[in-house]
């Protein structure tokens, strides 16, 4: 039998039946037989999805980029931390790393990078990779919370699609039970802090549809903001509150095994992935109420032209000696921007606190489309 959900049944047996969050955690983060916490082949090629870290690096090139900008926004201070939750690999930070290194050295010389990361096969894996940067102390292990009083970016890509939810519907708020070796939903009374989410943030759940409530998701977000100066970016897939009352985005937890859909997040749990799409509406919220002013949200496609747009993302092709080679790049490039890739699912986030609000406005990865039209104008 399938080790975690022995240890599930068991869980409902000693407590009765357990909200979807509840069974997410488990099935993502227990840590003996969690998703995230039995080895690091989620990732990739041979795992179960790609990441923008997995496409190429340029992603974290252009980053380099914006991040640079963010510091002199900030007026260049001697300190600055890169915060990243729910860093993976550590693909995305060696990345930034190594273009800092060679792009950006003034910008690196002030910088500490701190990797939120709690699975403990990833936290193996990045300190291997990382190694050198571990060893010169200008890379550590973070915890969300604030250390120091220096300005801060909070960068997370795909981190909160993966953070537990609960799932409500118009016969109130989803519990997992089990009976005779399967697992069964049945519904209890919607808590009025998921009522209050759905109110602000969502829409009512009609006849037969779920909808998701991302309360860990915004205690999170105002755990890892308690700073009061810098910037937050999140990367992700996902929608607004506009967007799910004009019909869409109701309902997204999806299981995900070998780059597929799977049939159902009870079957083998902790043996695929699952996710929510990320309510950027209650995100903007969250960072709202700590006192950060958030940007109008824009696509990972208008983010990383805009970033890109001025040097014809020379940073991409920098190693390419082969015509096959800037031709393989060049794919990986459209993946990451282009509709049908990455381009116009993934939306990017990005609040600052304590910076003049020209300056934040005037970030590339914000500008794409209006310096053209400036210039022209
Ligand atoms: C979908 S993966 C994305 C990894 C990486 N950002 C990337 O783009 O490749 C989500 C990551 O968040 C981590 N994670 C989830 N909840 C976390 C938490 N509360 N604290 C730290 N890491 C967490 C998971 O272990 C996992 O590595």
């Amino acid at each position: 039998m399938n080790g975690l959900r022995a240890v599930i049944e068991e869980e409902i047996r000693e407590r009765g039946p357990i909200p979807f969050s509840g069974y997410m955690e488990s099935c993502l983060y227990h840590p003996q037989f969690g998703y995230y916490s039995r080895s690091a082949e989620q990732f990739g090629k041979a795992g179960d999805f790609y990441t923008s870290s997995d496409v190429h690096a340029v992603f974290g090139r252009l980053l380099v980029r914006q991040f640079d900008e963010m510091w002199q926004a900030l007026g260049s201070p001697d300190h600055i931390v890169i915060k990243e939750l729910g860093a993976g690999r550590g693909l995305f930070a060696q990345d930034v790393m190594d273009w800092a290194e060679k792009k950006s050295p003034d910008f690196l010389r002030a910088l500490q990078y701190e990797l939120v990361e709690q699975s403990p096969a990833l936290r193996q894996r990045i300190a291997a990779t990382l190694q050198r940067r571990f060893e010169s102390g200008q890379v550590t292990f973070g915890s969300l919370e604030q250390s120091d009083d220096c300005p801060v970016i909070v960068f997370a890509n795909e981190f909160f699609d993966a953070i537990p939810v609960e799932v409500v519907s118009a016969s109130g708020s989803l519990r997992i039970d089990a009976r005779d070796g399967r697992f069964v939903e049945s519904w209890a009374a919607t808590s009025p802090e998921e009522s209050e989410y759905l109110d602000r943030y969502s829409a009512p759940p009609e006849q037969g549809e779920r909808l998701e409530v991302g309360l860990q998701s915004q205690e999170l977000m105002s755990t890892a903001i308690g700073f009061e100066r810098g910037f937050v970016v999140v990367v992700d897939y996902g929608y607004t509150r506009q967007e799910q009352l004009a019909g869409r985005h109701r309902g997204t937890i999806k299981a995900i095994r070998r780059h597929a859909v799977s049939g159902s997040p009870y079957e083998a749990p902790g043996e695929q992935d699952i996710t929510a799409d990320v309510n950027f509406t209650a995100l903007e919220a969250a960072v709202e109420q700590q006192g950060f002013r958030a940007e109008k949200l824009v696509t990972q496609s208008q983010f990383l032209m805009g970033i890109g747009e001025d040097t014809q993302f020379a940073d991409a092709f920098e190693d390419c000696r082969l015509p096959q080679e800037r031709a393989k790049v060049a794919l990986q490039l459209k993946h990451l921007v282009t509709p049908a890739g990455m381009g116009e699912s993934f939306h990017v986030l990005v609040a600052s606190k304590g910076v003049a609000e020209e300056k934040t406005a005037s970030l590339s990865g914000l500008s794409f489309g209006k310096r053209n039209l400036r210039a022209r104008s």
